[in-house]
């Protein structure tokens, strides 16, 4: 009898149409590198934590969400990317791994929270290289005022502009607060600007003690103050909205996403008298840079050479163990015929039976495979000849596939039956023609 359900955390999820989360990410869940507290995850996660005093630390249990949560209730647009099957696991139509940690904006401002720190595992379809990893960590922070205290926050920014200013920060500024990016007419604009500020500040603040001790390479600080910029972004569920960066290694890196919240999102939480910010950043890439860990991967690794260097607490610089040698493998193929590209169903994925045509060639689900056979074996998968035939039109793809251990060497034996399953199963998943 076919598996008519997917069952994660004890409930079980009927399948339909929407089915795309394959077991390999389902078995993730239950790792919750968030809550060790001597993972370079839990590390970081504890750091930002006391960094933020009296803010409450909040930690979900399940990684499934609703689509209503995830997207429809931040504001999301029908036809919104990120809902995609090309882009976001779904366990069936109305249930869906959160994509990001706003999810449970909603619930949290609900619970009557006024200021917290959100931490948990988050779930989005990628391409693979190291820096791209299908699960990864988020946290989301957020403070509220009520509408009333006016005179309580803004001398609270003056306080904390002072303590700011002993900083040796370099502070660049250039997101507008008007045309795409305006303050919510919703809002008194003298408190949406002084919840922006507050939010600044707070930010700034969070980077100069995770960044501000240390330069690339473990050089002092003392030379050159840290560079952080503001720059204006787009998000549903905030406006003005900003992504903040920070000159790390000769260039801009991104670290997070914030803006004043969305009034919609208070006033759906039951707390409609409330205004105040938020942000989301994702640990990965911050720990990455602080415990100079070169590989995503290697954050899931068990190999007691990764998980023995880390203590509870401290921030250290990650001691490479030798790196085995990559096998590399390419693979070319055509793609099914343009026709069927073009009026594919919408249907198919994950077990789900194939309906007449075949959806567009996405590299997400080319990735996909490949991560379900190989696991955390594959490094990369990278796209190095692409091209049409004059005649027939047809179009045709190579891609190199890096295959590389974290832990031992792998044996060429091994790697080629890897690629023979998952050629086999792009075949007949994806309707690739192998040439
Ligand atoms: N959820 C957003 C993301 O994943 C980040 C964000 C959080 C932006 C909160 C604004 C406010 O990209």
């Amino acid at each position: 009898k076919v598996q008519q359900d997917l069952v994660v955390g004890g409930i079980a999820y009927p399948k339909d149409a929407w089915t795309n989360t394959p077991g390999t990410i389902l078995s993730k869940i239950p790792k919750r590198l968030h809550d060790q507290a001597d993972h370079p995850i839990g590390i970081l996660r504890s750091q930002i934590e006391s960094h933020f005093k009296g803010f409450t630390p909040v930690s979900p249990a399940a990684a499934v969400v609703t689509v209503k949560e995830n997207f429809d209730e931040l504001g999301f647009a029908p036809d919104h990317p990120g809902r995609s099957m090309t882009d976001s696991y779904y366990l069936n139509k109305d249930n869906m791994l959160r994509t990001h940690t706003s999810a449970h904006e909603v619930a949290t401002f609900r619970a009557g929270h006024d200021s917290w720190l959100l931490s948990a595992d988050v779930y989005r379809r990628d391409e693979i290289d190291s820096s791209h990893y299908p699960a990864f960590h988020q946290m989301e922070g957020a403070r509220v005022w009520e509408q009333s205290d006016l005179a309580v926050l803004k001398k609270l920014n003056a306080e904390m502009k002072k303590q700011l200013e002993a900083c040796p920060l370099l502070i660049e500024d250039i997101a507008m607060t008007s045309g795409d990016n305006p303050y919510q007419a919703e809002h008194d604009p003298e408190f949406a600007a002084e919840v922006a500020q507050n939010l600044k500040h707070s930010l700034n603040s969070l980077i100069f003690r995770l960044f501000g001790q240390t330069r690339p390479g473990g050089a002092a600080s003392n030379e050159e103050p840290l560079k952080v910029r503001w720059i204006e972004a787009f998000f549903p569920f905030t406006s003005p909205s900003y992504e903040v960066e920070v000159w790390w290694g000769g260039e801009w890196l991104e670290i997070l996403g914030c803006g004043v919240v969305k009034q919609q999102t208070l006033i759906t939480a039951d707390v409609p008298h409330k205004i105040g910010w938020a942000f989301g950043l994702g640990l990965e890439r911050i720990a990455m840079i602080l415990f100079s860990i070169p590989d995503i991967r290697l954050f899931w690794s068990e190999d007691a050479r990764f998980t023995k260097q880390f203590q509870a607490g401290q921030i250290t610089t990650f001691q490479p163990y030798s790196k085995y040698p990559p096998c590399i493998k390419d693979i070319s193929f055509w793609l099914p015929e343009t026709a069927s590209e073009e009026h594919g169903a919408k249907a198919a994925g994950g077990g789900g039976a194939v309906v007449q045509g075949r959806k567009p060639f996405h590299e997400n689900d080319f990735c996909e495979i490949v991560r379900d056979v190989a696991g955390d074996l594959v490094e990369n998968v990278n796209l190095i000849d692409d091209f049409t035939h004059k005649k027939t039109g047809r179009k045709s793809k190579c891609y190199r596939i890096t295959y590389r251990s974290m832990d031992r060497s792998l044996s060429n034996e091994e790697v080629n039956k890897l690629q023979s399953i998952a050629s086999g199963r792009l075949v007949d998943e994806m309707g690739l023609e192998l040439r």
